[in-house]
């Protein structure tokens, strides 16, 4: 199947040559205010992977942040309508691209650029952010949230794993957790009260102690 030689051939490329990190690197990485580990490529694996995929749907307009080698965005193209790739480092663009070459599906757009610099394009159904190291969570959920993208998949909230986020529930204010896992759209995460609910999901709130716009009350996190 091409799509699926198109995608052994883009990890190859990215797995043989670590270029994308090479000569060069650090004044790219400053260029783009990528921070400690924020520019390094590394892909995730299957299950991540699966817990994305399954939640595709035929009819979704895909944002794929920070997309890589594409191995991802591959596979989503496979499923989806259409797959809007934005990866910052060109150096790894160019080599998932030669590695593809004209096996690359119409549906999936590359944009090689700084996803802070990119307008979320029209109609974007869901948003992928599977970047554990991101610092701007925030600005991405902003973003997403006023061009009306209805979910975001990310594993970039630390202790969450990856969940799939409702972008279209309002989060609940922070005053109102007595008890729980809370997760800010801010990106932070932590608990609230005496710790006698450790499983319970976690509570999406807004204005965490952290955004430092709400009161701290009992928090652990
Ligand atoms: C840990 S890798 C994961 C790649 C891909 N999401 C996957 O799961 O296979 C994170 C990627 O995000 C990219 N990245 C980091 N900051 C970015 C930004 N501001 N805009 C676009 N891409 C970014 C990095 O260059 C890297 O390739």
């Amino acid at each position: 199947m091409r799509v699926t030689s198109a995608i052994l051939r883009s990890e190859a490329a990215a797995t043989n040559a670590r270029a994308h990190f090479g000569d060069g690197y650090e004044a790219w990485a400053r260029r783009h205010g990528l921070q400690d580990w924020e520019g390094f490529f590394s892909g995730y694996d299957e299950t991540v992977y699966g817990a994305v995929l399954e939640d595709v749907c035929e009819a979704d307009t895909v944002l794929d942040l920070g997309a890589g080698d594409l191995r991802l965005a591959l596979r989503i193209a496979d499923l989806a309508e259409r797959v809007y790739a934005v990866e910052v480092n060109p150096v790894l663009v160019a080599g998932a691209l030669d590695a593809i070459g004209l096996d690359l599906p119409r549906n999936l757009h590359v944009i090689c650029a700084n996803g802070l610099d990119v307008t979320v394009p029209p109609g974007v159904t869901m948003a992928v952010l599977l970047m554990r190291h991101c610092r701007h969570f925030e600005v991405y959920v902003e973003r997403l949230v006023e061009a009306g993208c209805p979910r975001l998949v990310t594993n970039a909230r630390w202790g969450m794993g990856v969940e799939t986020i409702d972008l279209t529930q309002p989060p609940v204010a922070f005053d109102q957790v007595r008890e729980g896992w809370y997760a800010c759209r801010c990106g932070a995460t932590g608990y609230v009260g005496t710790g006698s609910r450790p499983l319970g999901r976690a509570i999406e709130v807004a204005s965490c102690p952290r955004c430092g716009e709400s009161e701290m009350v009992g928090n652990q996190g």
